[in-house]
């Protein structure tokens, strides 16, 4: 009997593959001495609609709720946040922006009518979180807003007035009544979204009905604080596509190429979300294998391509590229999880999530000259979350942890990375085994942030940098032991950063890292 077992499983072995774990090279060059444009920080952006409880419950629980809080706003959340140096927040929608009527959200919070969140659940919602509130939590995050106006329901009166309610300096009357509600120093508007997916729920436009729209927008919504016009200016985005064609780009940017002094917009956005079966969205976002991991991955590669086709009518009209290119909608979308409302796009965020943020994070990078904004959807509780809540509880979820690796990305100048990236093929899809990005930080170092596409193998790395001469590097990884693996509240550090060794030899690097995993490399001079 003894010596039947290893027998077996030799002859076991001959038949049935053993996994093999095979470390494949990828050559990096890394091109110091060529910068590009700036990574805007901007691209790092956040996306928190009122919807599901991603603002109720995710950030308010009102200032009686016996979770810790700072004037209604969760203290956990907060500081996790802040982690992130979120550049900018989108609020209040999406669709619901263009349902929202500001003025049932300000005053004594008593006061304030019940009203339908129709967009997403016909839920009642208290209007609690309203203007006041979100400003509240962008400063305590320290984070800039970006105010989306109702073009759908609204009207372009209702949407000025708003903006005098939040920036008017001089003492008008909405001024006063600011200050009535405990804010006498006018609100800084970083950005003004125009609307939302106006081709659709935010109204079912044509091109031109909202081209017309936004010209009369941008003619009357105006920032009230004289500061904030000269130094500092709010920056308006028109809405753009969520689908690939390039009609509304056009009608939109064949606009600008035209505008008078009276009216101008500084950003186009573009919603592309990850739904690698298509609509409505069917992947789980837990329990999942390889084919589902490889197909996801492939399907949020087209984000390069999207962004390649809008900007070619965007370089016709505006061929110096003053106008932003927008992504204030993007990531994975997948199917509810079960025994949740549907309408509250609650979804598990995994080892595979972070994975496809990264990769998006590095195509937007490689188009930082055009594209300088982006906002994940959404921050907590929908979608392809930061943070998720239940009650007094919370966890940081994978996409968490890459948006933590990558503030030091924030404002650094690109630099060009070559390399035959090899492939990873599962599933009869072929995707490059690595994917990697280097930018300049302003004190001279260098960051290099490596994506190991391939679920099962590491991939050893080595790299030259001409234009810098390496002196140390420091690595920290973040990986799990299954594509699938997720933060539950139970076991909140399955999926965290760590550091990973990294050689610097003779101004050459070398590491190895690890399947499914997103790295970021610090190199000093
Ligand atoms: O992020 C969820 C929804 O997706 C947004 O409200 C809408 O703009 C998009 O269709």
């Amino acid at each position: 009997m003894k010596c039947r077992l290893p027998l077996f499983l030799g002859f076991m072995a001959a038949i049935l593959p053993l996994p093999v774990v095979a470390t494949e090279n990828v050559h990096l060059s890394i091109d110091a001495s060529k910068p590009g444009a700036r990574i805007d920080r901007n691209v790092f952006g956040q996306f928190a609609e009122n919807l599901g409880h991603g603002l109720y419950e995710g950030i308010w629980v009102g200032p009686d709720s016996p979770i810790p809080n700072t004037r209604g706003i969760r203290n956990d959340v907060v500081a996790a946040l802040r982690e992130l140096k979120v550049p900018n927040v989108r609020w209040p929608g999406g669709c619901f922006a263009d349902q929202y009527h500001w003025r049932k959200g300000i005053g004594p919070r008593d006061k304030r009518p019940a009203t339908v969140n129709s967009a997403w659940g016909d839920v009642i919602d208290s209007n609690a979180f309203g203007t006041d509130e979100f400003m509240d939590f962008i400063q305590q995050i320290g984070s800039t807003p970006y105010v989306s106006v109702d073009v759908g329901a609204g009207t372009p009166q209702e949407a000025a007035e708003w903006l005098e309610y939040m920036t008017a300096a001089a003492p008008t009357a909405l001024a006063k009544e600011r200050a009535a509600n405990g804010h006498p120093e006018p609100y800084k508007v970083g950005f003004l979204g125009i609307g939302n997916e106006s081709w659709d729920c935010g109204g079912a436009m044509t091109p031109d009905y909202y081209v017309s729209q936004m010209k009369v927008y941008s003619r009357f919504v105006l920032n009230m604080n004289p500061a904030q016009r000269v130094k500092d200016q709010m920056l308006k985005i028109a809405v753009g596509p969520g689908t690939p064609d390039t009609e509304w780009t056009e009608a939109v940017m064949k606009a600008w190429e035209k505008h008078t002094w009276a009216w101008d917009i500084n950003g186009v956005s573009l919603h592309w979300y990850t739904v690698p079966n298509g609509w409505p969205p069917s992947t789980n976002s837990e329990k999942f294998g390889l084919d589902d991991y490889a197909k996801t991955l492939k399907s949020t590669l087209f984000m390069d391509e999207f962004l390649r086709k809008q900007e070619a009518v965007m370089d016709k009209y505006d061929p110096e590229r003053k106008v932003t290119l927008t992504v204030d909608e993007w990531g994975a979308w997948h199917a509810p999880l079960a025994g949740s409302n549907p309408a509250f796009l609650v979804q598990q965020n995994s080892i595979r999530d972070a994975i496809l943020a990264s990769l998006n994070l590095n195509i937007f990078a490689r188009h930082a000259d055009r594209v300088r904004m982006a906002n994940i959807a959404q921050m907590i509780n929908v979608l392809q979350a930061m943070i998720l809540t239940d009650k007094e509880k919370l966890v940081l979820t994978p996409t968490y942890y890459v948006f933590k690796m990558y503030v030091p990305f924030q404002d650094a100048t690109f630099v060009p990375v070559s390399m035959d990236a090899g492939a990873f093929t599962q599933g009869g899809i072929s995707l490059p085994r690595v994917d990697a990005i280097a930018a300049k930080v302003a004190d001279r170092k260098l960051l290099l942030e490596i994506t190991n596409l391939d679920a099962e193998n590491p991939v050893s790395i080595d790299a030259d940098m001409p234009g810098i001469t390496a002196k140390s590097a420091s690595a920290e990884t973040l990986t799990g032991a299954a594509v699938d693996s997720i933060n539950t509240f139970a076991s909140p550090n399955t999926v965290v950063p760590k550091p990973t060794a990294v050689k610097i030899r003779d101004g050459k690097l070398s590491l190895t890292v690890a399947p499914r995993s997103v790295t970021i490399v610090s190199i000093e001079p």
